[in-house]
């Protein structure tokens, strides 16, 4: 019986690796462009960060943790928390004080798989921590709208809101709770249910008869002090002054209890149920909930998969991969042998060089260059090492030069 790999997760074959890494790639020189910094963390932490950095009823802690050692580590289900850990544990408040880092990683979440919502997934995000300014949030979003246009990608609708700090939320909560209970019966199990847990949740709620009960519940922005009305109008007019269009949706909460203030997500109709492309928002108190000197920050983070459908769903022209320079095909054993050096002595100079492994035919071998779609090939026979003559073919014009052993060395592989 063959042995599959677990569900939820994806295998990267070379052509799958090869798109990502240029995805990758991409992303890296976006962050480097706006003078984020490179960050990587332990796979696993202690599961005590999840706890109190996500919080304990967030459907991420509650039930899509994959913990092990008596629940001491658990995979990282996301890079926020373990940032911040690192920030704090390295002191890196002292070496500047607004921090601007960046991270690729994979995480694990024990959900149910679907279209773009997988066990394993990666990450590409961003985190800003140091700044209350509003203009962190603008450049934040901004780098955001920047690094999917940089793929062609311009279908998405960007959500902001401000979700307000704990003790306005508290106040709205109660008033939301109140409003809700009136409709309890109407709501669709899941809510009610989050009703008890995590109510603020159901403003997340996609189930139509919830839709219809919301379009008349409380709204947060009436719950907000000046200052995050100001903060939300500032982060609106920066935008607008950038010309990114954005849409204000009052119901935009997330689903980590660290967010404060400005919360964002930037949908797209390409991706089905799970729409959301990436998500992020401010989360001001989490450092100081973890035990570091308080400071406000912000950050978000984009699954890859779901960037790499929209590119798939677009028929993104991905970048072709390095051609082989020359392939070399070999008759008789001493050719096979001297084909070891030569092929050891171009690759040290740079030259992407293949030979034949299974003792085919030289038209076989012929043939395998040619699929393989190389540059230029090399017959290497008893006759060429008496001769010390070889004759290298062009694949695409057809067009043979004489070299000598040495010329292949040396040869413009143009
Ligand atoms: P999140 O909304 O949980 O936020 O995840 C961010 C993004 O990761 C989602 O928008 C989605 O693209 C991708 N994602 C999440 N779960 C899955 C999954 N099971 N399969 C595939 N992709 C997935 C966070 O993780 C926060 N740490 C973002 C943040 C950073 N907030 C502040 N800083």
């Amino acid at each position: 019986m063959h042995i599959s790999r677990p569900k939820g997760t994806i295998d990267f074959l070379p052509e799958d690796a090869s798109k990502r890494r240029h995805i990758e790639e991409l992303l890296r020189n976006a962050a480097l462009l706006f003078n984020y910094s490179e960050i990587r963390t332990p796979a696993f932490e202690k599961t005590e960060l999840f706890r109190r950095g996500i919080g304990e009823n967030t459907d991420i802690v509650s039930k899509e943790m994959y913990s092990f050692s008596n629940n001491e580590f658990t995979l990282k289900p996301e890079m926020t928390a373990p940032v911040i850990r690192a920030y704090i544990e390295n002191s890196l408040y002292n070496i500047a004080p607004v921090q601007k880092l960046y991270y690729i990683a994979n995480m694990f979440r024990h959900e149910r798989p679907q279209a773009g919502r997988f066990r394993e997934f990666s990450q590409f995000g961003a985190e800003a921590i140091g700044s209350g300014d509003f203009r962190i949030d603008v450049e934040l979003i901004s780098f955001c709208n920047f690094f999917l246009n940089s793929f062609g990608i311009n279908n998405f609708k960007i959500l902001l809101n401000n979700i307000g700090s704990l003790s306005e939320r508290r106040l709205f909560l109660e008033d939301l709770k109140d409003f809700l209970k009136g409709h309890e019966t109407a709501l669709s199990d899941d809510s009610r249910r989050r009703l008890v847990i995590n109510p603020l949740r159901i403003l997340d709620s996609k189930d139509p008869a919830d839709i219809k009960i919301l379009e008349t519940a409380p709204v947060i922005f009436n719950y907000l002090n000046d200052d995050n009305k100001k903060h939300l109008g500032d982060v609106m007019n920066g935008l607008t002054r950038l010309g990114i269009v954005f849409e204000v949706d009052y119901r935009l909460v997330r689903g980590l209890d660290y967010y404060t203030s400005t919360t964002f997500e930037i949908v797209s109709s390409e991706l089905g149920a799970q729409n959301a492309i990436l998500g992020g928002g401010r989360y001001d108190m989490l450092i100081e909930q973890l035990g570091g000197k308080p400071a406000p920050a912000i950050g978000f983070a984009c699954g890859l998969e779901r960037l790499s459908m929209i590119l798939e769903k677009n028929s993104y022209q991905y970048p072709a991969e390095r051609k082989i320079d020359l392939y070399i095909v070999t008759s008789g054993d001493i050719a096979r042998e001297k084909s070891l050096d030569i092929l050891y002595s171009l690759r040290s100079k740079g030259i992407l060089c293949e030979t034949d492994y299974l003792n085919r035919s030289v038209k076989a071998q012929m043939k395998e260059a040619n699929k393989l779609g190389v540059s230029y090939a090399v017959v290497i026979g008893s006759q060429e090492i008496e001769t010390g003559t070889l004759r290298i073919k062009q694949m695409e014009t057809g067009k043979e030069e004489i070299i000598t052993f040495d010329g292949i060395i040396n040869y413009k592989y143009v």
